[in-house]
């Protein structure tokens, strides 16, 4: 298949005309990749399930798991779902924005959309192009992260371009994506609470200021035990992982220093903050940095991880270093792509 790359870095009449271009390739029953504001999304309509069997196809993705629908206005999830109060409460604070909420689905959101579940995930980007694009089709866009399973969800144009070259039909390329980490899911629960299924932009706390209970999904920080059942199918798959061991390390900055710099082994990468990247040049070892950002600056990171995960796959290495990061606000996102990546391996030097 022939992949049609438009680039739009904003909406005037050259870019609508791709944008609706792009709504027929959809409405004809085709793959569109898409930026929004958290990762690049691969999009067939939604609510018809030959389109969307082309999905899984493309990504590799099992059946079993779920898509996001999309939606241009935070109104039009009631024509999808059963909305309730907090719903609209959490529409009123957070949407359009990185927010993904799952509700009970009506039925023409087709089962193969929702991997086969009674639920479906709701969200309305505030990505321009996303939401011209969703305008212009008229209906839910589904769209998982645009990678091939397994690989990190794409940030950037050429991710998409090296992931799904000949398996869409076409790719807009929005440039790099505002937050680069996936959307904040909650379900809502039957007393009005809700349950984090993953963290993302916007945090626990952000979600406390609507909502009376957040309560964590275990799978958010915790290795699931066996036989456990993850709440979102997705979390029980391995996720973003690089080819070359990534290992978490929990410590003081000195002591992650004097831990590399005692290791005795070759083909090693670090990721760490921006203020400690001369230090580590003045280590005097074969070490491969990557700048993960300022340290106080969690949108750096966030922005720059899968990127960086991306980029160690280049290379020939054997391990890769990384910091743990906190649990808390954005910092829990982070923690949860990172654990999961590292497979769970964690040094930890903290008492
Ligand atoms: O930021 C995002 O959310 C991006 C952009 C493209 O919107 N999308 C994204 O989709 O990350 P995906 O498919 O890569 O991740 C969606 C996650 C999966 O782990 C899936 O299992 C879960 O959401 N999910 C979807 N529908 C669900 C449902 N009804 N119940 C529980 N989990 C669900
Ligand atoms: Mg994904």
């Amino acid at each position: 298949m022939d992949t049609k790359i438009f680039k739009i870095s904003k909406l005037d009449e050259k870019s609508l005309a791709e944008i609706k271009e792009s709504a027929d390739v959809l409405r004809a029953g085709g793959l569109v990749v898409f930026p929004t504001e958290t990762v690049y999304g691969l999009g067939a309509d939604a609510t018809r399930e030959e389109c969307v069997r082309k999905i899984y196809e493309a990504k590799g993705r099992p059946q079993d798991n779920p898509l996001i629908i999309h939606i241009a206005d935070p109104r039009d999830a009631s024509k999808y779902t059963f909305t309730s109060d907090i719903y609209f409460k959490l529409a009123e604070r957070f949407m359009p924005g990185p927010l993904t909420v799952i509700m009970p689905s009506r039925d023409n959101i087709p089962k193969d959309t929702r991997g086969g579940l009674d639920t479906v995930a709701v969200r309305c980007p505030s990505n321009e192009i996303a939401r011209a694009l969703i305008k212009a089709l008229d209906r839910p866009i589904a769209a998982p992260s645009a990678n091939l399973s397994g690989t990190p969800s794409p940030t950037k144009a050429e991710h998409v371009i090296a992931d799904m070259s000949g398996r869409v039909d076409v790719i807009i390329d929005g440039g790099e994506c505002d937050f680069g980490l996936e959307s904040t899911i909650v379900r809502i629960e039957d007393d009005g609470g809700l349950t984090l299924l993953r963290p993302g932009k916007i945090t626990v706390e952000d979600l406390l200021t609507v909502a009376f209970e957040v309560r964590i999904a275990d799978a958010v920080t915790d290795k699931l035990k066996d036989g456990e059942v993850a709440l979102s199918p997705g979390m029980k798959y391995r996720h973003y992982a690089p080819s070359a061991e990534l290992v978490l390390i929990d410590a003081e900055d000195n002591e992650f220093i004097e831990y590399i710099n005692n290791l005795n082994e070759e083909n090693i990468a670090v990721i760490t903050y921006s203020e400690l990247l001369a230090i580590f040049e003045d280590l005097n070892k074969e070490l491969t940095l990557f700048d993960f950002g300022h340290k106080s600056d969690e949108f750096e990171q966030a922005q720059r991880l899968f990127a960086i995960l991306r980029e160690t796959d280049k290379l020939t290495l054997t391990r890769i270093y990384a910091p743990l990061p906190k649990k808390e606000g954005i910092g829990l996102a982070l923690y949860n792509r990172m654990i999961r990546a590292a497979a769970h391996k964690i040094i930890r030097m903290r008492r």
